[in-house]
């Protein structure tokens, strides 16, 4: 395709930044590590394992991902993160309870080198945690510059080309976009004037489009969601994405709520529960902080069964859900959902659903993928807000006025067709070139 954009090639070492270094980022380092050593296979990661079908099925022409297009090199990846708790890659891996000991006992001199820098952390964001390894300054300005010298020295002391950065911090208490978010002038001016309008995660963002590193938010909390960073890095050619990984429970949800609609099945209710034991879980215990996991969670469903549209199908449906903080369970999840649906002349039936989660070894290939992606967005000179990337999100960002993409398969279609731009090929549709992976 003749507008196809120039990409720069992935050439030298890409610095990933995590601030948050508890059990999605250990889990994601060590992973990396582990399939650059060939002790463990990067499961769930598209790209990866992925393949992606150019032209027409009758072409077979099928490479995988990263052979189609110009994607950075496990081996050229380095690490780096924050956290106020000061534990180095292997003591946090072990606290976050994921990974078995026998495979971080095999990286443990890695995992230790992997040591997090000083935090910005204010625990009237996070209030059920706390930690020694925190950064001062005169007001949240100041803390932002020092996060900007952090980026800085990271990149030289590493030799990196490139960095990208991916918020796997705790989720903080629910705020509102306000007028301190609305421009670069405003956002700035309340950074020196320590307005409480101005949480952690987005000194973190600030710094990193700053600095020019593409940044993502795997947390629900507003962090670069707002007019005034967003803007900051459409004018600088910085992409965004965001928010909240997707996995577990609303994994699960995008993946079946499309199905029943597809087969105008109604649904009268829709209930979700789950036990989850890990730090996440203590910091969600906080009714501020799951008030927004809940906003996150809750849209989902109304956004891919447009009730609207459906009133006499999905009019009348009752979504609730609750996440209870269980120590004994660890990082082991498990959500229960019991679905109650409508058939052929208004006969109900149930679904019900119990899934055994992982929720950070589904997490890691998503932090992995966004960092690929947004290194090649930022190569192939995208900025703002990647909608194309909504695939890995509870809570996809769009650009205003826009609504969320929420269906897994047309978020899918979109992640792939937006891959084959990128590297000079038709987009897949289901009447040009028949639609099928
Ligand atoms: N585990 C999943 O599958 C999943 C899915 C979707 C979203 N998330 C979100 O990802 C985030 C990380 O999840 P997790 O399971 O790794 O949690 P975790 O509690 O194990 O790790 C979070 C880490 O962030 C640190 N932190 C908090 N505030 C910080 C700050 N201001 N700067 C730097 N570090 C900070 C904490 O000390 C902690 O070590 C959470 O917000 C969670 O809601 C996780």
């Amino acid at each position: 395709m003749s507008d196809q954009p120039d990409i720069r090639p992935a050439e030298g070492r890409l610095g990933v930044l995590l601030p948050g270094f508890g059990a999605v980022g250990t889990t994601v380092v060590a992973g990396v590590e582990a399939a650059r050593r060939g002790i463990a296979r990067p499961i769930g990661s598209l790209t990866q394992l992925n393949t992606i079908r150019l032209g027409k099925r009758t072409e077979g022409r099928t490479p995988l991902i990263k052979d189609f297009l110009p994607l950075s090199e496990l081996d050229d990846l380095v690490f780096g993160a924050w956290d106020p708790i000061p534990d180095d890659g292997y003591e946090s891996a072990l606290e976050a309870g994921v990974l078995e000991r026998h495979h971080l006992d095999a990286m443990e001199d890695f995992l230790r080198s992997v040591k997090p820098m000083p935090a910005v952390f204010d625990k009237e964001y996070v209030r059920r945690l706390d930690g020694p390894n925190v950064k001062s300054g005169a007001n949240k300005f100041e803390l932002a510059q020092q996060l900007r010298d952090d980026i800085r020295r990271f990149r030289d002391e590493n030799d990196c080309d490139r960095l990208v950065m991916i918020w796997c911090g705790s989720t903080e208490i629910f705020l509102r976009v306000g007028s301190a978010h609305e421009t670069l002038e405003s956002f700035e001016a309340a950074m020196k004037a320590d307005d409480p309008a101005i949480a952690p995660s987005m000194i973190y963002a600030y710094a990193a489009i700053m600095e020019g590193v593409p940044y993502a938010n795997g947390a629900p909390n507003l962090s670069a969601d707002v007019p005034a960073l967003e803007q900051a890095a459409d004018e600088r050619g910085v992409p965004l994405a965001g928010k909240d990984f997707k996995t577990g429970q609303t994994l699960m949800k995008t993946i079946l709520a499309p199905g029943f609609k597809a087969r105008m099945l109604g649904i009268d209710g829709w209930f979700s529960t789950n036990i989850l034991g890990n730090r996440d879980g203590a910091v969600l215990d906080d009714p501020d902080s799951f008030k927004t996991k809940e906003e996150s969670k809750l849209s989902v469903l109304e956004h891919i069964l447009q009730p609207d549209m459906y009133p006499e199908l999905y009019g009348q449906l009752y979504h609730k859900v609750r996440i209870n903080y269980y120590p004994p369970r660890g990082d082991n999840k498990e959500g229960w959902d019991n679905i109650d649906i409508v058939g052929w002349m208004g006969y109900k039936m149930q679904v019900k659903v119990d899934f055994l989660c992982r929720d950070s070894i589904l997490a890691a290939p998503i932090v992995l993928d966004l960092a690929l992606f947004l290194d090649l967005a930022g190569r192939a000179g995208w900025g703002g807000i990647q909608e194309w990337l909504s695939f890995y999100f509870k809570s996809p960002q769009t650009a205003p006025g826009l609504y969320p993409e929420h269906d897994l398969f047309i978020q899918h279609r979109k992640l792939k067709n937006t891959l084959r731009y990128l590297g000079g090929e038709e987009p897949l549709t289901h009447l040009g070139l028949e639609y099928y992976e």
